[in-house]
């Protein structure tokens, strides 16, 4: 498992996806595809992206009764991307059913990784809305040892909460996290964020990029600045 900057693609059709994706010429990036882009263009996007050389994070983070998500990871799996989601607040018996169904044949399966709170939930949302009357931080710790217990490759959290998460999980756990922006960047509607440096620091896995990217004005020079913050 390496170090990797995934760019969010959150785009809402193909054609801006590919016209996007035709300016880099060199390296190819890991991309994250999220649900606005599969439910515009569905299954093809994947393959199309996969086809052009690049690994893919499939962001659709399932939530529903284990065998559900069982039969709709197999089918996942089958698109042969090289990392999922889920909701960890589907239950570890769901997680486990989501492993089962990702778990190819010969044993192989993309990555899955977990998410604990949104970040968009906050302390108060949870307990008025959830009634989950403990610190949002244990909520967090909690569902990531969820995710571990079932079997999962990690989880996706804020940057400031991925030294806790391998705290908790052990340095395997796999932490990815999005929020990142560059120190002279426009932070736009993200409330806590990173630096791409800091996150490389405080031990981010993988970090999510999106706007900092997709809205440059060079879109390529962007990304590998992020890269060379971030890994190298
Ligand atoms: O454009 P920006 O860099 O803010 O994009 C971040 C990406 O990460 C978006 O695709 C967003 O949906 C996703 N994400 C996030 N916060 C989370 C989970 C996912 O920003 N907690």
């Amino acid at each position: 498992m390496g170090k990797d900057v995934i760019i969010a693609c959150d785009f809402d059709s193909a054609e801006k996806t590919f016209a996007f994706l035709d300016k880099f010429t060199g390296r190819k990036p890991f991309v994250k595809i999220g649900m606005e882009l599969y439910y515009a263009e569905g299954p093809s996007i994947v393959r199309e992206i996969k086809k052009r050389g690049h690994k893919i994070f499939l962001d659709l983070k399932l939530h529903d009764i284990p065998n559900t998500v069982k039969k709709s990871m197999a089918v996942l799996s089958r698109l042969d991307v090289d990392m999922t989601n889920l909701h960890a607040a589907g239950t570890v018996r769901m997680m486990e059913a989501a492993i089962e169904g990702l778990t190819r044949p010969d044993g192989t399966r993309p990555m899955l990784i977990a998410v604990t709170q949104l970040t968009s939930t906050d302390q108060e949302s949870m307990e008025k809305d959830l009634l989950i009357e403990k610190p949002i931080a244990d909520v967090v710790m909690h569902y990531a040892h969820n995710a571990k217990v079932a079997g999962l490759d990690g989880v996706v959290c804020s940057p400031l909460e991925a030294g806790k998460v391998h705290e908790t999980c052990g340095n395997g756990f796999v932490t990815v996290t999005p929020g990142v922006r560059f120190a002279d960047g426009d932070i736009g509607d993200q409330k806590r964020v990173m630096t791409p440096a800091e996150a490389k620091k405080i031990g981010s896995d993988y970090i999510v990029v999106g706007r900092p990217i997709t809205a440059a004005e060079d879109p390529v020079a962007a990304y590998e600045r992020c890269v060379n913050e971030f890994v190298d």
